[in-house]
């Protein structure tokens, strides 16, 4: 008995200590990534989608620091207003007293809902008047294994946000992004991407709805828009890569109900085994500064590196299918 109990707790603390290496070697996986160079994005304009949580917001924060102008899209002006306060106050802090205080960026706050194309539209309309440049978009904004819900203009919820809204997005802004080059556009895409397909008889998920699938789907499209959009900003100096993230603690959870038990096995669980959101977003901050990307456009990265895709992920024709289909869902037409 007391061998067992003996037993039980050695291993108890073998585990904890376990779980406590792994945070550890994270952390300093992530001093690792973190590009110490101020001024990097000085005289850059970066426009980063659901900027005011998790993966957007640990991007925004360190674009910030290396000096650009950030312009965060969010749904909910109080929420964004609340989280640029916030990053605000730390990059005072981080900066110090001293007068040389290396580059500050500056934070812009819009409004921006991707399940509506009447705000996409009138977003894009208002910060088109008023920024004269934009080097690097970040379509990072997502919402994930929602219950059955449809936009305002009768999209599936996930595909709606997740691939059509940025879509219209894009394709509005591209003629400034243009003109900036080069410049770049960074899609936050998911491994998940895997269990998707574009069904193109059922894109609004009207004969069946599976929340699963249709995040995957939304991510699938997040690739494939990516390639084709590659394709065709060929030789413009914009390029567009696009990345999963790896599995991370953020609010992307939301929807997801688990049972109040379960609950701190599920925390103990994410803190070891999740990454920060700065960790998160090392990718995303990654394809949108670092000089080693200059000119690299189409490809699908993770961890900074680049990956391999699954065939579906690479297919064209479904590619070019989804554009049209897509400009056709947006009311984008020539
Ligand atoms: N976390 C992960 O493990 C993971 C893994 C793979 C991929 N990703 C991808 O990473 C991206 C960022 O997610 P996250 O993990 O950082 O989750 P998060 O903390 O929930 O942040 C998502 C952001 O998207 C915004 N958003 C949702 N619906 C929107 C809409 N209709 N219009 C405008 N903004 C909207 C949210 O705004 P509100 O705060 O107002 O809701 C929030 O700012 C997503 O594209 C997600 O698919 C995450
Ligand atoms: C829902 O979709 C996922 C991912 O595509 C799949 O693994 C799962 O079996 C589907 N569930 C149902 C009930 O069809
Ligand atoms: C792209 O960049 C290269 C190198 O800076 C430049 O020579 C070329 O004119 C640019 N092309 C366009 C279309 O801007």
């Amino acid at each position: 008995m007391a061998v067992a109990t003996a037993a039980a707790l050695l291993a108890a603390l073998g585990g904890a200590l376990w779980l406590v290496s792994r945070r550890f070697v994270g952390s300093r996986a992530q001093r690792l990534h973190e590009h110490g160079d101020p001024g990097l994005m000085h005289g850059k304009t970066v426009l980063i989608t659901g900027a005011n949580s998790g993966l957007g917001r640990a991007t925004a924060a360190e674009l910030l620091r290396l000096g650009a102008r950030v312009i965060m899209g969010c749904r909910d002006r109080a929420r964004a207003e609340e989280a640029a306060g916030q990053l605000r106050r730390e990059l005072a802090q981080a900066a110090g007293p001293a007068p040389d205080a290396g580059w500050a960026g500056e934070l812009i706050v819009k409004e921006l809902d991707l399940a509506s194309l009447r705000s996409v539209r009138a977003f894009c309309q208002e910060l088109l008047q008023e920024e004269p440049r934009l080097d690097v978009l970040i379509n990072n904004a997502g919402i994930f294994q929602c219950p059955y819900m449809k936009t305002e203009d009768g999209f599936e919820m996930q595909f709606g946000v997740n691939h059509l809204g940025h879509f219209l997005l894009t394709h509005l802004l591209l003629g400034l992004l243009k003109s900036s080059a080069p410049s770049r556009i960074v899609v936050v895409s998911s491994k998940l991407y895997k269990y998707g397909d574009i069904n193109f008889e059922d894109l609004n998920s009207e004969q069946s709805y599976n929340k699963s699938f249709c995040y995957s789907r939304s991510k699938l499209a997040n690739i494939l828009f990516t390639r084709e959009l590659a394709r065709r900003l060929e030789g413009t100096n914009v390029t567009v890569n696009v990345l999963h993230p790896g599995v991370v603690r953020t609010n992307l959870g939301r929807h997801i109900h688990i049972p109040l038990l379960a609950r701190p096995l599920f925390s103990l669980v994410s803190w070891a085994f999740f990454k920060s959101p700065l960790e998160g977003a090392q990718t995303s901050i990654y394809l949108a500064s670092s000089p080693e990307v200059e000119g690299v456009s189409g490809r699908y990265f993770g961890d900074c590196k680049e990956e391999e895709l699954l065939p579906k992920a690479m297919d064209e024709s479904v590619a070019r299918k989804l554009w049209d289909i897509s400009e056709v869902m947006v009311g984008i037409l020539k």
